[in-house]
């Protein structure tokens, strides 16, 4: 048994990040365990309160799903041609007193709007974050989904055949990536 966890960057309910997540968790065959986190709850690191309280049970929580897991999908949209606050926020707290990430196998995948890079600006910024968190990143192939209000339906569910055998391709070359560990 393998085990994935999928971590949304979007808190949004018809998410399309959170739609990818989804239909990878679909996707994925019989001896794979695709779970997916969100990130509601997190609230905005402060040093002052980590000194205080120490990290939130919310972030321990994220913190030991990731430990459990064999690989990590991260599903990151872009703001500002950047990682969005909430999944930035998150990894500051992740990466206080040992980065559940170290030497984990993540791979990033994101869905944005219109014409535009479908979130390769923020995939890249992100990756540099991780680099600090010590994981280990998937170097190709990628997933930059653009003219994601024509791929999704209302409730954020990947419609689009072409995107779906696509990111079935992406998981496979994802599995066996983190299962034969080269
Ligand atoms: C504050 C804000 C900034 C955004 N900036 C960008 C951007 O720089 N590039 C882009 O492709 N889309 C941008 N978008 C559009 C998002 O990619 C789009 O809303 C996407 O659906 C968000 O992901 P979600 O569906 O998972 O919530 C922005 C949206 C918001 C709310």
């Amino acid at each position: 048994m393998t085990t994935i966890l999928g971590i949304t960057g979007s808190l949004r309910r018809a998410s399309t990040n959170t739609g990818l997540l989804r239909a990878l968790a679909e996707m994925a065959p019989a001896h794979v365990k695709m779970d997916i986190a969100d990130l509601h709850g997190i609230p905005m690191f402060n040093e002052d309160d980590e000194a205080a309280t120490g990290k939130p049970e919310s972030v321990k929580a994220l913190d030991a799903r990731i430990r459990a897991a064999d690989g990590i999908v991260i599903a990151c949209p872009e703001y500002n041609f950047s990682v969005p606050g909430v999944l930035k926020n998150a990894t500051d707290w992740l990466s206080r007193g040992g980065s559940p990430f170290r030497w984990k196998r993540v791979g990033i995948v994101g869905a944005g709007g219109g014409q535009f890079v479908g979130t390769a600006r923020a995939q890249y910024h992100f990756r540099q974050n991780l680099q600090a968190l010590q994981a280990i990143t998937m170097p190709r192939p990628e997933v930059f989904v653009n003219h994601n209000e024509e791929k999704f339906d209302a409730q954020g569910n990947l419609t689009d055949a072409e995107t779906r055998r696509y990111l079935a391709k992406w998981l496979e070359s994802f599995l066996e990536w983190v299962e034969t560990r080269p």
